[in-house]
């Protein structure tokens, strides 16, 4: 029986109840399977560790879960705590260090769920947006000096290097390669930024040149928010910068019905370091405690991670109970317009799991 060690990190808010979601989920769906199991260990960084002792993890938080085979992470974020200390302290802790450059978002419009595009339903939109995941706007470098004075100056400077945007070029690429379609778009605001962006450009070229057989188009980001309001049947694999992509998943969620549902892997590809898989919404605290939470999104990013782990069989029919449940709209969260609750959906995703009987 092979055994993975998961670091559950359900984080703040909505993340403590869809994690357990996603734990059960990813139980069941081991139990069916047969040929594996899951060994789920608890930690709990967030922001109230945070008020209570001034970090969201303790000091060897990362050697304590270097060695698990992957992270499954709730969200970071209170509305007590400044967002830029939540992120650096907890998302980003994780992410830089575990060198999870390559951020790997899907989207797809599921069976029961309605775009806000009129006519656009499943096949029409049918994407996976890869985000720089260790540099460019998210590098951190700035400052700020004569706080409060009327010359008070602040800089963040985006860091775009060779080696940093060369490899997510060729892991996006290679995810291109990998989808029927062998197409990928590459943003860029290269009109504009006439450093890095343009260097982005020349790395793409150079790179398409080892993958022909994937059809590349490049698009400037404020047109690309165009292309995929108004034409997403054009497009297919999309590779940006870390703030770009993180700008056009919210667009992407949103035309694909509800952030509720998305997911999200940072994927370290060489496996030097576990990788992490999240539902892309945040903490959520209008709807804390009340159970309403929509715990597809974690549930799709527990697939991401079946598939990371090796399993593809489980993360098929993972994929295909989420799809049944989806369907059926008396299951949906008030984020999809219903009344259903997270323990429903989840209930049903495990009945599903355990009556699925194909191989
Ligand atoms: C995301 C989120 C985060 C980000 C927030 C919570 C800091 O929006 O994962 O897309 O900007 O990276
Ligand atoms: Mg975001």
């Amino acid at each position: 029986m092979r055994i993975y060690r998961i670091a559950a990190i359900p984080g703040d808010g909505i993340g403590t109840e869809v994690v357990a979601a996603g734990v059960e989920a990813l139980t069941t769906c081991a139990k069916r399977d047969g040929g594996f199991a899951l060994a789920v260990d608890h930690f709990d960084w967030g922001s109230e560790r945070y008020k209570k002792t001034g970090a969201f993890m303790p000091e060897n938080g990362r050697d304590l879960i270097k060695n698990h085979d992957a992270i499954l992470f709730g969200s970071a974020g209170a509305p007590d705590v400044p967002d830029h200390v939540t992120l650096w302290g907890l998302r980003l802790a994780i992410c830089q260090p575990f060198d999870q450059y390559a951020n790997v978002r899907p989207t797809r419009i599921l069976p029961g769920i309605v775009s806000p595009l009129r006519n656009v339903s499943g096949p029409e939109l049918d994407w996976v947006i890869v985000r720089e995941n260790s540099e460019g706007e998210y590098a951190g470098v700035g400052g700020r000096a004569h706080r409060g004075l009327p010359e008070e100056v602040a800089t963040d400077v985006s860091i775009f290097t060779r080696a940093g945007v060369t490899r997510v070029m060729r892991f996006a690429f290679a995810l291109a390669r990998s989808r029927p379609r062998k197409l990928l778009t590459v943003v860029t605001k290269s009109n504009a930024q006439r450093h890095g962006m343009v260097m982005w450009d020349e790395i793409a070229a150079e790179v398409a040149a080892e993958f022909p057989d994937v059809m590349c188009d490049k698009m400037l980001v404020d047109a690309m928010t165009m292309r995929m309001t108004l034409k997403p049947q054009s497009l297919d694999t999309i590779v940006a910068t870390n703030l770009h992509a993180d700008i056009l998943s919210d667009l992407a969620a949103a035309l694909a019905g509800s952030l509720g549902i998305a997911p999200t892997a940072n994927l370290n590809p060489e496996r030097n370091f576990p990788s992490m898989f999240e539902p892309i919404h945040g903490s959520a605290f209008d709807i804390v405690g009340k159970g309403i939470a929509n715990p597809i999104g974690t549930f799709w990013s527990g697939v991401m991670m079946l598939e990371h782990l090796g399993e593809p069989g489980a993360a098929a029919r993972l994929m295909r109970a989420i799809e049944r449940v989806t369907a059926d709209t008396s299951l949906h969260t008030p984020d999809l317009g219903g009344n259903a609750r997270t323990a429903d959906v989840t209930r049903a995703v495990c009945e599903t799991l355990a009556g699925d009987n194909q191989a």
